[in-house]
């Protein structure tokens, strides 16, 4: 940690930038960012929310905290503090446009710095380095063990490999099957550097790790209106078919109790200590919990990524598990969670197989990648 020294407004955006470099699903950085006389403004940009995919507002919610918690580890090594305030606006998120360009009046969170930053082990190079891995993932360690301990409201559950990979199939059936949701993802797809945008946001084919042969096939049915169509109806029947079968089987049996993992590690962020929150906030909030806690959420899940990249793993998010209705109910059951307990994200987590492609970021137009 270097020395403190008054904050001026180009370190705070020498911050943004380098947040800039936080997960979002589907790399859609939903936030909008300026510096304004000594803070730090948040606001999110309708264009860059999974309307689809997202109608809970969980994963733009996860995807805020994950932002704040980079600036916080910037500033940190700068020897700062960053007091995190929600806005009203934070709670209104339904009365945002489902298109458009972000209302700078109309910020969701503002940061300031404040006083000296809790201790901790994450570097602004974490923030630059860590990635998702979609590759082979080797059995590690379990990565709790390694972790500062959650706050109170906060588990990290483990689920077993054979649950996990039903709960995955069901996740990407509901996925393919549903088709507005199937084609909001495909619009976030860059699979050719042809792509105009293949630069700046959305999965490229290199994250992915698509062969090149599959890429090319693919890349024009994410521009063809007509070839993209016929794509999703009979991905839509595939997933309807896969979805049919699974969804009536029972889990298979979990392995014995201690037995070694034969892969990655699997684990489920788990929110809620039943009478933590009030019936009122609970019930405005479509996802049963205040928005403010699934940004401190998304903080947490973040600092666990780091610390996982700290340890030389990687990680890979499963949001489908948590998106599709049958697949968190077998979750649920699995788990033994109550209703009142919130499961808000999955991943598993494990040695890297190979090194994972970096992806792009809006941001790195502004500073060219180092
Ligand atoms: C809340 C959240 C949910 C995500 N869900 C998924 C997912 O279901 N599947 C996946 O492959 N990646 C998922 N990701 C990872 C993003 O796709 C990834 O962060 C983004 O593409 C940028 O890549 P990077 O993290 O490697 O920099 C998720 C990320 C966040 C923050």
């Amino acid at each position: 940690m270097s020395a403190r020294h008054d904050v001026t407004d180009d370190d705070l955006r020498r911050w943004v930038r380098a947040a800039g470099r936080a997960p979002s699903a589907h790399n859609t950085q939903p936030w909008a960012v300026r510096v304004v006389d000594g803070r730090i403004e948040v606001a999110v940009v309708p264009d860059r929310v999974l309307c689809a995919g997202d109608p809970s507002f969980r994963d733009l919610l996860l995807s805020l905290g994950a932002w704040v918690e980079s600036a916080a580890v910037v500033a940190a090594a700068d020897g700062h503090g960053l007091a995190v305030e929600p806005t009203p606006h934070l709670d209104r998120l339904e009365d945002m446009p489902v298109r458009g360009a972000a209302d700078p009046a109309a910020p969701v969170l503002v940061l300031r710095p404040a006083g000296t930053p809790e201790p901790t082990a994450l570097t602004p190079a974490d923030v630059r380095d860590r990635r998702v891995h979609r590759g082979t993932l080797l059995p590690a360690p379990d990565l709790r063990a390694s972790l500062p301990p959650l706050p109170a409201g906060l588990r990290l559950l483990q689920v077993d490999d054979p649950a996990m990979t039903r709960l995955v199939r069901l996740g990407s059936a509901w996925t393919a099957s549903r088709r507005a949701v199937a084609a909001e993802l495909v619009r976030w797809l860059r699979l050719s550097p042809e792509h105009p945008r293949y630069t700046r946001d959305g999965m490229t084919d290199r994250m992915l790790l698509l062969p090149p042969w599959l890429a090319r096939v693919a890349a024009p049915l994410t521009r063809r209106p007509a070839l993209h169509d016929r794509a999703l109806a009979v991905a839509g029947l595939v997933g309807r078919a896969v979805e049919a079968v699974d969804r009536t089987r029972p889990l298979p049996p979990p392995p014995a109790p201690g037995a070694p993992l034969a892969g990655p590690q699997h684990l489920v962020l788990v929110a809620g200590t039943p009478g933590v929150h009030s019936a009122t906030e609970t019930m405005d909030a479509r996802l049963g919990l205040p928005p403010a806690d699934v940004v401190d959420a998304g903080r947490v899940l973040q600092r666990t990524w780091l610390h996982a990249h700290r340890a030389g793993l990687a990680v890979a998010p499963h949001s489908e598990v948590v998106d599709s209705p049958h697949a968190v109910a077998g979750l649920r059951r699995r788990l033994g969670l109550r209703r009142s307990a919130v499961a808000l994200a999955v991943f598993s987590v494990g040695r890297p197989g190979t090194p994972a492609p970096r992806s792009p970021r809006l941001t790195d137009a502004a500073a060219p990648a180092r």
